[in-house]
């Protein structure tokens, strides 16, 4: 067994006694921390292709903003974790493989849409079919490259027939993005679609209600638009998914006036 499949099962047995509730595993946030770390470092030399080794326990290196091979590092663990997951039964048997994310770790900017569909189930990455081809115009239009800024879903698998995500799927789910929005730190998160709004937010108002307005989550600025696929069936709704872009446009330049001065 490799050592994210062993991992991960230390972790669902951990989890599954806690559940059970009477004797309570108890680990401290160092030991949490040191685990972290741990994972890390080996999934590292296993993507280098080194046998995995002993890690030093350097666990004061690790400030409060880690730096982009430790982000990469950290991220590629998670990954790990997310590749053999089989917490949604339903789901890890229909997936061909989970959908992580992609990007720049050190990314400002996120975007989040709700599920991979059935291209990004056969290629496991996120945004790869027809809504992902309109969401790379979208973000060249912003005068971005897709390598500059990190994108994702809610859900690491894809859900039967592209039915949308269930709440619990997404309850279960979610641990994971809100790692990888941990760990990116990104200053804008660009929720696409109602869906991924909705549960970043914790609401149920509707689209509309959501656009045309900042929020915050985490210490980041949120933005809501249509999801990309809403907009290839509905092409009216281009026009108001671009002032959304420019509401994103505007803050994205002062920010970075803001860094400058
Ligand atoms: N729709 C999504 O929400 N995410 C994808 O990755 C692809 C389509």
């Amino acid at each position: 067994m490799q050592f994210p499949q062993a991992l991960e099962t230390v972790l669902q047995t951990l989890e599954r006694i806690r559940e059970q509730g009477a004797h309570r595993p108890c680990a401290s946030r160092r030991a949490l921390e040191v685990l972290d770390q741990v994972s890390a470092v080996r999934t590292d030399k296993i993507l280098e292709g080194h046998a995995p080794s002993c890690p030093k326990n350097n666990l004061g290196a690790d400030s409060a903003a880690p730096s982009t091979t430790n982000k990469a590092g950290k991220l590629a663990a998670v990954q790990s974790r997310v590749s053999v997951c089989t917490k949604c039964p339903n789901l890890a048997s229909s997936r061909a493989q989970t959908v992580f994310g992609v990007g720049n770790p050190a990314a400002e900017i996120m975007f989040v849409g709700e599920a991979p569909g059935a291209d990004e189930d056969a290629q496991g990455l996120p945004f790869v079919g027809a809504a992902g081809q309109l969401l790379n115009r979208i973000i060249a239009a912003m005068g971005l490259k897709r390598e500059e800024v990190y994108i994702c879903n809610i859900l690491k698998c894809r859900p039967p027939n592209n039915r949308d995500p269930e709440t619990s799927e997404m309850e279960t789910c979610s641990p994971y993005l809100l790692k990888q929005i941990e760990l990116i730190r990104p200053k804008f998160i660009i929720c696409l679609g109602r869906i991924s709004a909705q549960w970043l937010l914790q609401t149920n108002e509707s689209l509309t209600a959501l656009r045309s307005r900042t929020h915050t989550f985490k210490g980041s600025t949120l933005i809501v638009t249509y999801h990309p696929a809403a907009l290839l069936r509905n092409p009216g709704w281009k026009r108001p998914a671009w002032e959304d872009m420019k509401l994103f446009m505007g803050l994205y330049e002062q920010s970075k006036q803001e860094k400058l001065t």
